[in-house]
This record gives structure tokens, C-alpha cells and sequence, in this order.
């Protein structure tokens, strides 16, 4: 890291191929029947997608961007599930010309549009479990309250009009949010799913989702996971972002100063338009200096931005920096990147992987040019 930091400019994202390799490992040890596709909103850079198709690891989308950079990096249509709550008309045609994806369809508009435009796709029918998700209110998708799936009572109508609108029906979907961390949120899913696989099945396909927290062990939820799936004789879907990526990935920053309001700051070149999980869903990173310093104190990491919650961390630890000393904020690999903006016209940061001998670019530094490119 020292080297990279010597050569690179913060902030930057950098990531570990070998980290990445182990947590999809983990996954696919412990779900060795399922077919994972990698929610790629949780990280969409090529070198990762390409690294994952090596791996036989499938994708999945939620915009036509996304479908995309998916084939792109290399997917087959058949490799691509597209989710999302909506789908205009303009997107269907779309994806008739690039090559349709399997769909997941959310509503009974969405199932109508695909089925007048788009007959004959292999669809899932997204469900809402309406369950107390235990999250977020941002990440909990399952609650009934959220905008996503179907509800139970109504599956029965969406799967109607989607076999008379002539769609290949594989399954049913729930994904019940995300940094979830309580199995039994889980376990009262596939309850739901179950009851609606009896209810309407047989299906060929159970996808359950992703959602996976970091300190959730998959072994032990994959058990009761593949068990349903063995009941209900359907094959297993799941799809797992932040638990493959997240530790993968840190987000290097430099502190250029430090200040004393009623609180202590240091000052960062990274902020919430490099890493806006801690202002949207108030989450928690944890951080590490990369410089040594005696006296310890009590920080807020302040970005550069003109917001007063451009707070990347409250109160962490760590040792007075000196002016240009970094640090690196850690579980940065999911929903980092991402969910990077140009707000105020900061260029999206370059991206590095180190994959065991060097370190690769996986994205430069965005120019002034690419920034101001599309103005006219
Ligand atoms: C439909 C769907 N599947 C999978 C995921 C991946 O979630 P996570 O990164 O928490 O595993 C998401 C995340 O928003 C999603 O919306």
C-alpha cells in the first residue's frame, strides 16, 4: 500500500484480488449447488465482472447501463438477470437490440409492458414477503412498506397475466434487503417463498436474493437455504454483492490538516462523493492509519465537500496525523465506487487492483475532458 500510495494520487479505491477470490470462495463452498449472480451494483468495474466470469459466476442488473457493461465485460444474455422496479418502453427496446437478459419483473405493469414487448423472455416475478426486515428503512426491500416485489396475495394475478402474455415463467424471486445480519429474517423468507412455491409451483428456479451482512456466516444460513430448494425440486439462485466485494476494497485517502470546532476533525481528500454510505444510511466503516503518530485522540473524518454531512466516520481513534499522512477506510469495496458521484465536479477517483504481483489500473482518474464531455 505504501507503494501505491507513493505512486497514486489519493483518494483512491484499492482493491485485492485475492480477498475477492476467498469471499467468493466462502460462498460458493457453502452453497455448492447454487448458481450466483453477483449483484453488480455492489461494484461494477470490468476488471472485477471479467475476473468473475473466469469464475463462472453469473451477474446481476438493475438498469439498462448496467445489462450493458454486463455484456461488455464479456456476459451472455442467459448469464445476465436484469431486476429493477421499472422498465420503460424505451429500455425493452433496447434490450430486443442488444440481446434480452432473463427478466425479473416487479409489478403487474412491469409484467404487462414485458409481455406486450418483449414476449417469449424468461421472467422471474419478484415477491414482496412483507416482513419486519431487521435494517436500514433505506435497505430493508422486503418490508411491506418498501416499493419493490409483489405482494403474496397478488402473485396469483401477475403469474396469470404473465403465462397469458406468453412469458417463460422460471420462478419466483425475493431479495429481502441488504447488510442483513439476522438469519431469521432469512429463515421467515423462505418461509413466505415456500408457502408460495406450494401454493403456485412447481417453478424450476428459487432465487433468494442477496443481502448477505458482512459478519453473516453462509454456511450457516446455506443449509436451510438448500434444503428449501432441494423441497421444492428448483434449482437455487442468489445474489450476493456487498459480502463478495466489500472487504476487497479500501478507500485511500490523505489528511490535509486537522481542525477544533466542538468536535476534533481531520480533513480528508475523500468524502461522500467518493463514499456516500455513511451519509445515506449513516453506515459504518471501520479505518486504519497509514502513518504512525504517538498521541491518540478522538476524530471525525471531514471530506472536502460543501455539506455539512460530508462526515465519512465519527469518533474513531487514531494517532495526530501530519499534514499529507493517509489513511484507509476499510469495507470500501461494495457501494463505494458505485455509488460515486461528480458532485461539485470532483472527478470519480481512480481504481487499482492488486492482484498478488503489481498493481493494475482498473479505472484512471476521470480528466477534466471525460467530466465536461457530454456539455455543450
Ligand atoms: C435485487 C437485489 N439483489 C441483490 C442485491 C445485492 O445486495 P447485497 O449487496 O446486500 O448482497 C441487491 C441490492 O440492492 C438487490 O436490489
Amino acid at each position: 500500500m505504501q507503494e501505491a500510495l507513493h505512486h497514486f494520487e489519493t483518494p483512491f479505491y484499492a482493491y485485492d484480488l485475492q480477498t475477492l477470490r476467498s469471499r467468493l470462495t466462502q460462498m460458493q463452498q457453502a452453497f455448492p449447488s447454487a448458481e450466483i449472480f453477483y449483484a453488480m451494483k455492489a461494484n461494477p468495474r470490468l476488471g472485477i465482472l471479467r475476473r468473475l466470469l473466469e469464475w463462472d459466476v453469473f451477474l446481476e442488473a438493475v438498469s439498462l447501463g448496467e445489462v450493458h457493461r454486463a455484456y461488455r465485460a464479456g456476459f451472455k444474455k442467459t448469464e445476465v438477470l436484469l431486476n429493477g422496479p421499472v422498465k420503460t418502453p424505451a429500455i425493452l427496446q433496447e434490450l430486443a437490440e442488444i440481446g434480452v437478459p432473463i427478466l425479473g419483473l416487479d409489478s403487474l405493469a412491469d409484467t404487462q409492458r414485458v409481455s406486450q414487448l418483449l414476449p417469449g423472455s424468461r421472467v422471474l416475478l419478484r415477491v414482496n414477503p412483507d416482513l419486519p426486515i431487521a435494517t436500514h428503512d433505506h435497505l430493508a426491500t422486503g418490508r411491506g412498506e418498501s416499493k419493490f416485489g409483489i405482494m403474496p396475495d397478488d402473485v396469483e394475478k401477475v403469474l396469470a397475466a404473465a403465462r397469458r402474455g406468453n412469458l417463460e415463467v422460471l420462478g419466483l424471486h425475493v431479495h429481502l434487503g441488504s447488510a442483513l445480519s439476522h438469519l431469521e429474517d432469512y429463515h421467515a423468507g423462505y418461509a413466505v417463498m415456500e408457502q408460495l412455491y406450494r401454493q403456485h409451483g412447481p417453478f424450476q428456479v428459487l432465487n433468494l436474493g442477496g443481502g448477505f451482512g458482512l459478519d453473516l456466516d453462509p454456511a450457516s444460513l446455506a443449509p436451510s437455504a438448500i434444503a428449501l430448494a432441494e423441497r421444492l425440486g428448483a434449482e437455487l439462485w442468489l445474489e450476493p454483492g456487498r459480502y463478495l466485494v466489500a472487504e476487497a476494497g479500501v478507500l485511500v485517502s490523505k489528511i490535509w490538516g486537522t481542525k477544533h470546532t466542538r468536535r476534533n476533525f481531520m480533513l480528508l481528500d475523500a468524502g461522500m462523493m467518493t463514499l456516500l454510505r455513511p451519509m445515506l444510511y449513516a453506515a459504518e466503516h471501520p479505518v486504519i492509519p497509514l502513518y504512525k503518530g504517538k498521541k491518540m485522540q478522538v476524530w471525525d473524518l471531514a471530506g472536502p465537500v460543501c455539506e455539512s454531512g460530508d462526515i465519512l466516520a465519527r469518533d474513531v481513534q487514531l494517532p495526530t496525523p501530519k499534514e499529507g499522512d493517509a489513511l484507509a477506510i476499510l469495507q470500501a469495496g461494495a457501494y463505494g465506487s458505485s455509488m460515486s458521484s461528480n458532485y461539485l465536479d470532483y472527478p470519480r477517483p481512480l481504481e487499482i487492483l492488486w492482484n498478488g504481483l503489481e498493481w493494475e489500473v482498473l479505472r484512471r482518474k476521470q480528466s477534466w475532458e471525460a467530466l465536461f464531455a457530454d456539455e455543450i
